[in-house]
């Protein structure tokens, strides 16, 4: 039987909540105070279509996985619906002029390029959860301006006629020295989500990380990669363990390489630009008991099952039900590196998680600098593959990191911009782009492989000097955004 809007359209309330999402019905209605983004999203669709709103946020087997089949109430006459009314958006028509009058692709000339063409071409809830970061985004500047305070020591007269940028992170041979790291709801910059990712990984022989929140499925990715392609999952660790066990057991037998666990989100960032964009419907007249807060942005509705008491002492758990190698993503202090090596895990990513989390934790770049020569002079720097992320933007930036000792590092914000803004072409350049840097700047160097990246081309006395200066880039100048106040109802007078 196929059910109609009308008989939908009456199961809007708290006592009795349906919702279509892709033409078909589900109750909800006991799921309600379960849902990790809070009741109010969904009571906002009630009765309606709800597939807009769900699709960027939800992999497609949610439904599956967390609403009994007794709930599954069937098709719908989608030509019976209710549509859920837009709201009413004055900067819509805006911007879709803006994607309409867009630069030429070829007129993108460096990462920070597509970063700007995403600010004024992307959905402001999504900009606002892709570019936000904590507190007074200090960390998210540092991030980027600490490669700006490293300096080169160019060799001269090296034959650097022909130069390779490959090298190997975790056993595994890469072209160019930089992965895809880990970033939440792909879908939210582009329909597809983060299988254009995995293509353009695949083409540039680079490796792409899972994030455990992507939009798209875990199978849906692993499946759009071809042939030997290597991927990583990045882990968030759920405070059921039993199913934070069947994720790892799952991917291992799916193939993926290697395990990257986050460690620097035990709760999530305060990142204001994410809930000023207002990802959920605050004004909803709706009130609860819930203890969710659903006003908080599209960061807070997805990560409540996220375990803060996750601690050193679960690293074993994780060896006895992985044969992957572990690494923990979102080290610090080389205080930390050192307690990794000990409990005998294969990696680390110095990282601050893109300066979301602890506003003034160090860039990793930074910690490098520290962490490195301590790993070398206790002789433990064969034992530990180094990563690092956050702020690079340049191939100048990953030969800095590889330099001061770093494997590989992972770039997040630059490939979204660019498959939000371009889809799969706009990534394939990114990389492309990057790939042409590389090889230009390991020639000015005068280092035609990887291996001769080495402490003594660097300048890092400057590194430690944390002085917020003018920015000198595009970045700081024109993309990040200034912080901003709580607005204004708009003047009475303007309604005339
Ligand atoms: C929109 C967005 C979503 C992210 N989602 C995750 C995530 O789900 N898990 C995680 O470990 N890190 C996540 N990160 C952090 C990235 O893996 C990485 O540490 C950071 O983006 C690096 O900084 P960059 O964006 O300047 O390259 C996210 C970062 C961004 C920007």
């Amino acid at each position: 039987m196929v059910l109609s809007g009308v008989e939908v359209s009456k199961h809007d309330s708290k006592e009795t909540c349906w919702v279509v999402i892709h033409g078909k019905a589900f109750d909800v209605t006991e799921f309600l105070p379960e849902h990790p983004g809070g009741m109010n999203i969904i009571l906002k669709y009630a009765g309606k279509d709800a597939t807009a709103e769900f699709e960027p946020i939800h992999p497609p087997d949610t439904l599956d996985k967390y609403l009994d089949k007794s709930k599954h109430l069937g098709l719908v006459d989608m030509n019976t619906v209710v549509k859920a009314e837009e709201e009413e958006d004055p900067e819509e028509a805006d911007r879709l002029q803006r994607v309409e009058d867009k630069p030429l692709l070829s007129q993108c000339y460096n990462l920070m390029d597509f970063e700007a063409v995403a600010k004024n071409t992307m959905k402001r809830g999504a900009w606002g959860y892709y570019s936000s970061a904590a507190d007074d985004e200090i960390t998210l500047r540092e991030n980027h301006e600490a490669y700006h305070r490293i300096w080169f020591r160019p060799k001269i007269l090296v034959d650097v006629k022909e130069i390779d940028t490959s090298t190997t992170m975790l056993g595994t041979k890469v072209d160019i020295p930089f992965y895809v790291t880990a970033t939440a709801l792909g879908k939210l910059g582009h329909p597809e989500g983060e299988v254009v990712l995995t293509r353009a990984a695949r083409k540039h022989n680079v490796v792409q990380m899972i994030p455990t929140l992507a939009s798209c499925s875990f199978d849906e990715i692993m499946d759009a990669a071809k042939g030997d392609q290597v991927q990583w999952m990045q882990l968030y660790v759920n405070q059921d363990r039993a199913i934070t066990e069947r994720l790892v057991k799952h991917a291992e037998k799916r193939g993926c390489k290697a395990l990257f666990i986050t460690v620097d989100a035990p709760q999530l960032g305060r990142r204001e630009k994410d809930m000023r964009a207002k990802f959920t419907d605050q004004g909803s007249s709706v009130q609860s008991g819930q203890t969710t807060d659903t006003s908080q942005g599209a960061a807070r509705a997805i990560s409540s099952f996220i375990d803060p008491a996750l601690s050193w002492k679960d690293i074993p758990w994780f060896q006895s039900i992985t044969k992957m190698p572990i690494i923990l993503k979102g080290v610090q202090r080389v205080e930390d590196v050192l307690r990794a090596v000990d409990a005998g895990v294969q990696g680390v990513v110095l990282s601050n998680h893109g300066g979301r989390q602890l506003d003034f934790a160090p860039s990793a770049v930074e910690v490098l600098a520290e962490t490195m020569p301590v790993l070398r002079n206790l002789r433990l720097d064969r034992k530990i593959e180094v990563f690092v992320d956050g702020g690079v933007r340049r191939a100048t930036d990953i030969i800095k990191a590889l330099c001061l000792g770093a494997r590989g590092v992972g770039i997040g914000r630059p490939f979204l911009y660019a498959m939000s803004a371009y889809g799969d072409e706009g990534v394939d350049r990114a990389m492309q782009l990057l790939r042409e840097e590389m090889e230009m700047n390991m020639r000015l160097i005068g280092c035609t492989s990887v291996d001769q990246l080495n402490p003594g081309l660097v300048d890092v006395r400057n590194l430690g000097a944390h002085v917020t200066g003018v920015p000198t880039d595009n970045l700081g100048r024109k993309v990040y955004d200034p912080l901003v106040t709580p607005a204004w109802k708009p003047p009475k007078s303007s309604k005339l």
